[in-house]
């Protein structure tokens, strides 16, 4: 098994909802370690920059507005398969699919505002990771 680093946000809702606390404990208790962290607040120019690849999807302006509806807590995971482990993790996108003791069937409340995002595979973590950290960030 590859050692990876995957990029994990923890979106507004969850925030809100004051979560954090919980969803990195998840993670670490899951065996990830979190080897970047920082909370902050996404403008919209870099919610729409992130999250590009979606630029022409209907749903692309709701997700912009949820994303800069209030702080984020952005994070790298890293570890065995940590790409494929924190989407397990995480659970289906859609929390009505997701499995139960999923990050998304327990904190997540529609396709649109689903609590946490994480990289789908190794060509996006590399661009998501490099989208918020400098290497000097992570450790
Ligand atoms: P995420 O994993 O952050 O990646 C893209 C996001 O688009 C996804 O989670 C969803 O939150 C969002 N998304 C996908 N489909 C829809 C939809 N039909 N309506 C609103 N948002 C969506």
């Amino acid at each position: 098994m590859a050692n990876e680093r995957t990029l994990s946000i923890i979106k507004p809702d969850a925030v809100k909802n004051h979560h954090i606390g919980a969803i990195i404990g998840r993670f670490e208790k899951e065996g990830l370690h979190i080897a970047g962290l920082r909370k902050c607040q996404l403008s919209r120019a870099e919610a729409e920059g992130f999250y590009a690849e979606h630029s022409a999807r209907g749903f692309f302006g709701e997700l912009v507005d949820f994303m800069t509806s209030g702080p984020v807590v952005v994070m790298v995971l890293e570890g065995d398969d940590a790409i494929a482990r924190n989407r397990a993790i995480m659970g289906a996108t859609n929390p009505a699919n997701a499995a139960e003791g999923t990050l998304r069937k327990l904190y997540a409340a529609s396709v649109g505002e689903n609590a946490v995002h994480g990289s789908d595979s190794p060509t996006s973590a590399a661009r998501e990771v490099g989208y918020f950290f400098r290497a000097i960030e992570l450790s």
